[in-house]
């Protein structure tokens, strides 16, 4: 007899059963353990480097777009990885047309996004809308968030994304999270992490919740490679200078207190969230603002680091 846990486990199955036609997968893959597929299928790559933060819309998804960006308009190859299922925002914000329904199937290359960047989405597994997990079960009743058969299916979605797609010899892997302290769990124990970079305001509740992500990283063995503060400034047209947006010195304490580095502190500006809308890359358009020139810098740094660091993890020592 089937109960609603039931119901829900069904539903969590048929999303990859959906996403995989039957005999498209070697039954090998399979077999082997989650890491160890997602490991050999990473093994060209440099440096794998997830975006993390403990809360959302703190800036993960468009700071990952425009670092992957400027690190390929400097000719190195990258992906960039949108593992954020329930709202995917890459595609969109990389100018592109988000894909629909394609099959997850064995060697699926990546789509081809703008300056050659690589690009791999969630929306690859169950087409755009709805979102590639629903949180409504067969009879359109809501499950809770959190749910175990939720939380497989998520685990589940994000190896076939990385142990599916055919990556190739890359030089940096851009890995943009959802946010929340459970997924970076679940990458951390499935992904070759070189690198965690961790985004949060200066706001004490922000960073707060950016202590515990950081104690919870040291408790799995993530390695995380800083902090990127972000609005941590509003340059206004007019102002004679940046004026403080969030309160400042949280976030320069929280590095302090764990001897993390801050990689970079980045200023609000409004042409950001409008570009990103657009699907404009800022750091194509605005590279000479100080927004732009901060997130090239902090791409050169990463790329510098993750090529001397290859296949290791990645310090910002
Ligand atoms: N420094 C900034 N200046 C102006 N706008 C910004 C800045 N950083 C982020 N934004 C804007 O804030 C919004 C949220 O950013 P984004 O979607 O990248 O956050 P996120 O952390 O990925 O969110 P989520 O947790 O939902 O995945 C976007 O509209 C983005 O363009
Ligand atoms: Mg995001």
């Amino acid at each position: 007899m089937l109960t609603a846990g039931d119901g829900r486990q069904i539903l969590a199955m048929r999303i990859f059963t959906d996403s995989a036609p039957r005999g498209a997968i070697d039954p090998a893959h399979e077999v082997r353990g989650e890491a160890a597929r997602v490991r050999d299928n990473l093994g060209g790559a440099g440096a794998v480097i997830a975006i993390a933060s403990a809360k959302g819309g703190v800036g993960k998804s468009v700071i990952a777009v425009n670092i992957a960006a400027a690190i390929a308009m400097r000719g190195r190859k990258v992906a960039i990885v949108d593992a954020d299922l329930n709202a995917p925002s890459v595609t969109r914000m990389l100018g592109m047309k988000p894909p629909r329904g394609l099959p997850m199937v064995e060697g699926i290359e990546p789509l081809a996004g703008p300056h050659g960047i690589r690009v791999v989405s969630s929306e690859m597994i169950a087409g755009g809308e709805p979102p590639p997990i629903s949180f409504l079960d067969d009879a359109g009743a809501e499950t809770a968030v959190g749910d175990s058969a939720q939380e497989a299916g998520y685990r589940e979605s994000i190896v076939r994304m990385l142990s599916l797609t055919r990556f190739g010899a890359l030089d940096v892997v851009i890995i943009d999270l959802a946010p929340g302290m459970d997924r970076l769990h679940q990458l951390a124990q499935i992904a070759p992490l070189g690198g965690v970079i961790l985004v949060s305001h200066s706001s004490e509740q922000a960073v707060a919740a950016t202590r515990t992500l950081i104690r919870l990283a040291a408790k799995i063995g993530a390695p995380v490679a800083g902090l990127i503060e972000n609005m941590s400034g509003f340059n206004c047209d007019g102002c004679r200078s940046v004026r403080p947006l969030m309160p400042e010195g949280n976030l320069a304490g929280l590095a302090t207190e764990f001897g993390l580095p801050v990689l970079t502190r980045l200023p609000f500006d409004s042409r950001l969230a409008e570009a990103s809308d657009r699907g404009v890359l800022f750091v194509h358009q605005y590279e000479e603002t100080p927004l732009g020139k901060s997130l090239v810098k902090l791409a050169q740094d990463i790329e510098r680091k993750a090529a001397l660091t290859r296949g290791a993890t990645y310090s910002a020592a």
